[in-house]
């Protein structure tokens, strides 16, 4: 049996309607399922009723307005700047910084927005081994030439194996050079881990003074829609001076701003969601453990499944799927970051209730 084309006959959510069949769904990036909750679809529907849909001006609005202002406070950062996506979210890093450096040190399986992002810059790009600080430290080494300041851009999250990228130990290396620049998309980890949900710098512990940023999306953990470039106070003025994205291409519609917002409300005021997701990840972690895998010990609600080469896991995906269980196969290289072998990602959300996640282990196990 293979599964077929699976359309979305509800809002995404632990308990939704696929190809009209009720099914227990752990795929994609709404971690706390905010897209179908009632407060963010009413916020969406009254700023519609109020503003219509999209901007189509260069007047000032007040959704647009009161995001920002929002996702100032919820990050505690001087700029917050909202554009159209996330995905151009390190591109506006990259070109609003482009006087601060001089070469870019990308890992090299960063995602797409980094990739493309990099070679919009006609600057020297130099990969490093994935997730690793003493390649870093060999490549800064052989390729920055005395007097040359150099950028380094990561995923802070991977979005296919949840892999944590190693901030602290990249700022330590980049310590030894004046001025150089990390640039984080933390779009899968904005409103998930650190304490208030700011993301990977909040979750490492970052106190260094190298000069850091990141991307991030609104369209992930927030429940709502568009990108986020998160900095200190100079980088509004470099984004309007170096950068055309804000110029050229409209912010997300009012009913996404406006969704965005309520998201981040909901996450500021209830950080019991965040327990709730971490607890959730926890027990899918232990419970995969227990039976082989190998699963590391994070919050991440992104956790990838390899197993022995012997292991059929589109059969095991097939199973899942017989027993209204549904979770994405990724094929080997399938996705920027995705292991050279096939694996399984398993999306967990604060809403899966323990009793689905026993169900999803069981039906695991059964089909190994
Ligand atoms: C790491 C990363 N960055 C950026 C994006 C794109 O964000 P958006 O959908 O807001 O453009 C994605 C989307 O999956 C992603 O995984």
């Amino acid at each position: 049996m293979s599964i077929p084309v699976r359309h979305a006959q509800s809002p995404i959510g632990a308990r939704m309607n696929i190809n009209g069949r009720e099914v227990d769904y752990y795929c994609g990036t709404s971690y706390y399922t905010l897209h179908g909750n009632p407060q963010v679809i009413a916020a969406a529907s009254e700023a519609m009723q109020q503003f219509g849909i999209a901007p189509a001006t260069s007047l000032a609005m007040t959704p647009y307005e009161e995001l920002e202002h929002l996702a100032k406070s919820f990050f505690d950062a001087e700029s917050v700047s909202y554009i159209a996506s996330g995905y151009l979210g390190m591109m506006v890093l990259a070109q609003a910084l482009r006087d601060d450096y001089d070469i870019i040190l990308v890992d090299e399986l960063s995602h797409y927005s980094i990739v493309d992002a990099a070679a919009t810059m006609g600057k020297k790009i130099v990969p490093f081994r994935h997730l690793d600080p003493e390649d870093l430290t060999e490549k800064l080494r052989a390729h920055v030439q005395p007097g040359q300041t150099p950028l380094v851009a990561t995923d802070g999250v991977f979005p296919v194996t949840g892999a944590i990228a190693p901030l602290l130990d990249y700022t330590s290396v980049l310590e030894r050079y004046q001025e150089a620049v990390l640039c984080v998309d933390d779009s899968h980890a904005v409103g998930v881990i650190g304490e208030k949900g700011r993301g990977t710098f909040e979750y490492c512990g970052m106190t260094s003074a190298v000069k850091h940023y990141f991307s991030g999306t609104l369209s992930k953990a927030f429940g709502g829609f568009g990108g986020i470039v998160v900095g200190d106070g100079p980088l509004e003025e470099k984004i309007e001076k170096n950068v055309r994205v804000p110029l050229g291409a409209s912010r997300p519609p009012i009913p996404a701003a406006a969704a965005s917002s309520m998201g981040i409300k909901l996450l500021r005021d209830h950080p019991e969601m965040r327990q709730r997701l971490w607890r959730n990840v926890k027990q899918v972690r232990d419970g995969l453990r227990n039976l082989g895998f190998d699963i590391p010990d994070t919050p991440i609600p992104i956790v990838n499944l390899k197993g022995a080469s012997s292991l059929d896991l589109e059969h095991v995906q097939e199973e899942l799927y017989s027993k209204d269980i549904v979770v994405a196969h990724i094929p080997p290289r399938g996705y920027s970051d995705a292991p050279d072998v096939a694996s399984l990602r398993i999306a967990v959300f604060s809403t899966h209730s323990s009793q689905q996640i026993e169900r999803l282990l069981a039906t695991i196990k059964s089909a190994i």
